[in-house]
């Protein structure tokens, strides 16, 4: 074959068992075979790694990768070694034996895809021993850590250009998923000598259903979104460690596996805990943001945050780990008054240059905004990484149970009033107490029953003013003032004194927060989903034998696509999707007895 991609194509089903190319990938692919210097951004689990590792096996050559996380690299090479490809890695944690079989691999001429950290490439003249090797090119994966503008910068991204060069200046492929203009000026200028193609793809996920809830119960509220999920894989961020400890306490309690995990702990039981939700199917994995980076397990179905996500780059991230696979997956996002005030206090306390704070507070304002937006969520999300999108999307919170925004000018004077009237000194549960007229204890002792504005919104509950209040603060026509109580800013008081109205979101009632659930028409009958259910487990076993991942035998997406064709002989098993030659002749024959096992043991049954 002489036309490189319909190389690479037939490559991708004989092994991988891909039928056809993600959006994005033929592009990129086409311009890294015809030798081009590239920059793709692409979202999170799009397939770049495929972009790379093509190439490399169609041309049978070798590509150093170089990645962050020795965790990443890892995994990716157990992933490639049971699919039959020659891959290694060099990493300071590297076994003995694992630099042995590197080396007789890179010496043999047989070795296509090398993953190593950035700092070793430079050491000990490894990058000249590699040139000699014969290193076709150089992929650097998560290339935003090259820039200080990204949010996860690693100064040893720095020394890349440097071994590049060492490398005898090899064609060079970047890849992330996180760039805004600047980040990508900055990537493209520290590790390209020359101007690369650059390819930016959509950012949106269309898989991932997006939600979010104001904080009101929490636990109730995590617990009724997990419901349908009980033997799901997922995730559970929170913003401390101690409350990923509490959560997860609590979700045990009601009948779910879920495990906590943060930096805290020490190493050893992250390590297990990290492979538990890995190996084993339905692991809710309770978390802090040190979870997460570089994971690649294809089938975790949902991600909620109980608190609201720093910055709209790293709610982005976090719920990209969701449905990997392609297939329907499910975020919720919870906000409340205190995240926000906590967020916007931990900025101003941070030691940052000026300039950083001011970018920083401009990120939290956008992240508020996204959670109190009105319309289409998808669409608010994509204009932030600067995507229009001509139509709502249908397949969010607000456009499936949309809201739309009413003249919220009256409500926000009252509680601008009432805010102004108790000087300035209490935050959003203590003026919402005032304004339905709730006496509490420190109402009466402070003698403001008897303000004005006491009971003004008895028509509203404290939840529907809580809302309001919040939205206000969203707006910036209110701050948090010294000592933790609401202030009035300018633009608060151009609308308590009616030189300008504000439109605001009505809290609907709880009934009609329900979720609504789209039917899903990838549904399997009850016959395939049995049969489903037993392929599991029997994957599950299999992988718990060979000590790896249970997707690493297959993923669910291919375990569902066997219990709806029922595969009876191997041509058959062939045409399903994640069905590669290697995979077919290690399990094919498992999965075939057993699927006519299962069928006939249904039909004598009947
Ligand atoms: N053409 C394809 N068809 C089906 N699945 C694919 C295809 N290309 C890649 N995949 C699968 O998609 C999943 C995600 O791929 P990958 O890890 O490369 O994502 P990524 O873009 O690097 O994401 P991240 O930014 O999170 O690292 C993998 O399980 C991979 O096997
Ligand atoms: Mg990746
Ligand atoms: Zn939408």
């Amino acid at each position: 074959m002489n036309d490189p991609l319909a190389a690479a194509r037939a490559a991708l089903k004989s092994v991988f068992g891909y039928d056809d190319f993600r959006p994005g990938q033929a592009e990129v692919m086409g311009a890294v075979l015809a030798g081009e210097d590239v920059l793709a951004v692409m979202p999170t689990g799009s397939g770049k790694s495929m972009c790379y590792q093509l190439p490399a096996l169609v041309e049978g050559s070798l590509t150093v990768v170089v990645s962050p996380l020795i965790a990443l690299m890892r995994d990716q090479v157990h992933q490639l070694e049971a699919l039959g490809v020659a891959a290694a890695t060099l990493n300071s944690m590297s076994t003995d034996e694992e630099v042995r079989q590197a080396w007789r691999l890179l010496r043999s001429g047989e070795l296509r895809l090398l993953f190593i950290s950035p700092e070793r490439l430079l050491v000990d003249g490894l990058a000249d021993r590699l040139r000699e090797a014969g290193t076709r090119r150089l992929a650097i994966d998560e290339a935003h850590c090259v820039s200080q503008w990204g949010h996860d910068f690693r100064p040893e991204y720095r020394e890349i250009a440097r071994a590049r060069h060492a490398l005898g200046g090899v064609q060079t492929l970047a890849l992330t998923a996180t760039a805004d203009r600047v980040t990508r000026e900055d990537i493209v200028e520290r590790l390209f000598p020359r101007k690369p193609r650059v390819f930016v793809h959509s950012f949106d996920r269309p898989n991932i259903h997006l939600r979010f809830a104001a904080k009101d119960q929490p636990r109730r509220q995590i617990s009724e979104f997990l419901a349908p999920h009980r033997n799901h894989s997922g995730i559970v961020y929170c913003a401390s460690r101690k409350r990923t400890e509490n959560l997860a306490e609590t979700l045990s309690e009601r009948g779910f596996r879920a495990l906590a995990y943060h930096a805290g702990l020490d190493a050893d039981l992250r390590a297990r805990r990290q492979d538990a939700f890995l190996q084993e199917d339905g692991v809710v994995m309770v978390a802090t943001i040190a979870f997460g980076m570089g994971i690649n397990k294809p089938d975790v179905r949902f991600v909620c945050h109980a608190d609201m996500p720093a910055n709209i780059e790293s709610y982005y991230q976090e719920i990209g780990r969701a449905g990997r696979d392609g297939l329907p997956a499910d975020t919720l996002t919870l906000f409340g008054f205190e995240d926000m005030a906590l967020r916007r206090r931990q900025i101003d306390e941070k030691e940052v240059p000026e300039g950083r704070r001011l970018v920083e507070r401009r990120k939290l304002e956008a992240m508020i905004a996204l959670c109190e937006a009105a319309s289409c969520r998808r669409q608010a999300l994509l204009a932030y990484f600067g995507e229009e999108s001509a139509e709502p999307c249908g397949r969010c919170d607000l456009c499936q149970g949309g809201v739309a925004l009413i003249d919220g000018t009256v409500e926000a004077r009252k509680i601008l009033s009432a805010i102004a009237r108790t000087g300035e000194r209490f935050g959003a549960g203590y003026i919402s107490d005032i304004l339905h007229g709730r006496e509490t204890e420190a109402i009466r002792r402070n003698g403001h029953a008897s303000l004005k504005t006491f009971g003004v919104g008895k028509d509203r509950t404290t939840r529907a003013w809580r809302s309001a209040i919040r939205q206000l603060f969203a707006a910036g026509a209110l701050a948090e003032g010294e000592a933790g109580g609401l202030r009035i800013t300018e633009k608060g008081e151009a609308i308590l004194f009616g030189r300008q109205t504000i439109a605001l979101r009505p809290e609907p009632d709880r009934a009609e927060r329900r979720c609504v659930r789209v039917e899903d028409p990838d549904a399997l009958d009850p016959v395939a989903e049995a049969l489903f259910q037993h392929l599991r487990s029997l994957r599950a076993a299999i992988a718990r034998e060979e000590g790896m991942a249970a997707y690493m035998v297959f993923a669910d997406r291919t375990l569902i696509e066997m219990a709806r064709l029922k595969p009876l002989d191997r041509y058959a098993l062939r045409m399903v999707h994640g069905v590669g030659e290697r995979k077919l002749a290690a399990y094919g024959d498992v999965f075939l007895n057993a699927i006519k096992e299962f069928l006939s043991r249904r039909t004598s049954s009947e």
